[in-house]
């Protein structure tokens, strides 16, 4: 195991699972990534009274916050870590980068910010587990 992808939203599921991720690292002797997914935009950026460039920035910029935040949160100062911000959408953009060769797992919380307490998984970590090409391990 190489390095595991840790897949951060900046839910407190997600942050467990970050920190789970540095625990199997760490006796993995494996590297960790931590990616962040910007989704393609709802709405037309004029809606927001910006440009496409000052949303796309923004949006950059919430991303960098939210990995350093993550980076962080992970006790295990013997873990390497590095960070890559994804856009698209967020399962799909995740099975890809997943797909390099030296992942070996990909670590997900099992829900986000959209918690609907009656769900089993979100709809990212639901998504994932059916497309991925490696293995995920879904932290609850
Ligand atoms: N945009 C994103 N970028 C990276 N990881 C994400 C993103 N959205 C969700 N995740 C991952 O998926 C997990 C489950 O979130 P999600 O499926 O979105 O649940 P919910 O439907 O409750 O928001 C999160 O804990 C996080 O690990
Ligand atoms: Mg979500």
């Amino acid at each position: 195991m190489k390095r595991i992808l840790v897949a951060v939203d900046g839910s407190d599921s997600s942050l467990k699972a970050a920190r789970m991720a540095a625990d199997i690292a760490l006796r993995f002797g494996a590297k960790l990534t931590l990616v962040h997914v910007v989704p393609k935009l709802l709405l037309p950026p004029d809606v927001y009274g910006l440009t496409i460039a000052e949303v796309e920035k923004e949006h950059r910029a919430y991303a960098d916050r939210l990995l350093e935040k993550a980076v962080e949160s992970i006790e295990e100062p013997s873990v390497e870590v590095d960070t890559a911000v994804l856009y698209g959408a967020p399962a799909e953009a995740i099975a890809e980068t997943a797909a390099a060769t030296d992942v070996g797992m990909i670590v997900i919380g099992s829900r986000g910010h959209g918690a609907v307490a009656r769900m089993f998984l979100g709809s990212v970590s639901d998504r994932l587990v059916h497309i991925s090409p490696k293995p995920v391990l879904v932290v609850h």
